[in-house]
């Protein structure tokens, strides 16, 4: 008879590696680049790279359960996005839904809360409809929180939370001297989040891509050359042991 090892296993993590959650960051926000140069690498098309793409997602949500982490945000799906060809959009946009369908169970059973950010009203309904099922399924558990930043764009979230508080403001909501970085950090897609404490970016360039510009503003940077289909727990564990020895001084000295 198998028995299911649950992918938690902080104590035994904690007396391998001798790390306290103290060290851990609490959110990782990860850019997953290189799919498309994966495939090409090998004679494929590129949309190979993206589904490949999804079991390292799959790999690295048990490595940050692992871990400890809080909260880890993926950029799987960007405004800008839909310049890519049709059909490859129609693939990323079919990944979310793939990806529960093989995988909604474990994370279940292992505790984990998924979440969504972005503009979710503009995505094909079987990709809202999917992620919105398993937010449901998932709302009461209180392990590591999976956000997906779908149709997500770091300017577009911005200005929608400047009009949803400038029309709070219009209905004496909220006046002019309330306005502080709390306040308006409450108007955006993460507001019940703390911000990133690191990102990582896989694939080798070195921008933002216009993922979570606001919330970015004192966060550790992570970058490596792998791509993202080839990133696995090693890297994932030395971003996390670099993270330990940075000094964070948040503007201080
Ligand atoms: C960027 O690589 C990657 C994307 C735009 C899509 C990311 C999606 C996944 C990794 C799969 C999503 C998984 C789930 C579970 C929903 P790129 O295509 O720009 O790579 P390139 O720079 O090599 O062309």
């Amino acid at each position: 008879m198998s028995m299911k090892i649950p992918f938690f296993n902080q104590r035994q993590l904690n007396n391998s590696l001798q790390v306290s959650d103290q060290d851990t960051p609490e959110h990782i926000a990860i850019v997953m680049d290189g799919n498309g140069r994966w495939a090409k690498k090998r004679g494929l098309p590129r949309v190979a790279g993206h589904k490949e793409g999804v079991s390292t997602v799959f790999k690295i949500v048990k490595a940050a359960a692992k871990c400890n982490v809080k909260v880890l945000t993926l950029y799987t799906f960007s405004t800008e996005n839909w310049k890519r060809p049709k059909s490859e959009v129609e693939t990323i946009l079919r990944l979310p839904k793939e990806f529960l369908h093989i995988y909604l169970p474990e994370l279940i059973s292992n505790n984990v809360r998924i979440e969504a950010i972005g503009d979710m009203d503009n995505l094909p309904a079987h990709t809202r409809e999917a992620i919105q099922y398993a937010i449901q399924r998932t709302r009461d558990n209180d392990g590591l929180q999976l956000n997906f930043a779908l149709n997500y764009g770091g300017r577009t979230e911005i200005l929608n939370a400047m009009k949803k508080m400038f029309s709070d403001m219009n209905d004496s909501k909220m006046s002019l001297d309330e306005l502080d970085e709390q306040r308006f950090s409450r108007y955006l897609y993460t507001a019940d989040l703390p911000d990133p404490d690191l990102l990582i970016r896989t694939g080798g360039e070195k921008r933002l891509s216009n993922f979570l510009l606001w919330q970015l503003a004192y966060t550790e940077f992570w970058f490596t050359d792998v791509l993202w289909p080839d990133f696995s727990e090693k890297e994932f564990l030395q971003a996390l042991d670099e993270f330990r020895n940075r000094k964070r001084r948040y503007g201080g000295i």
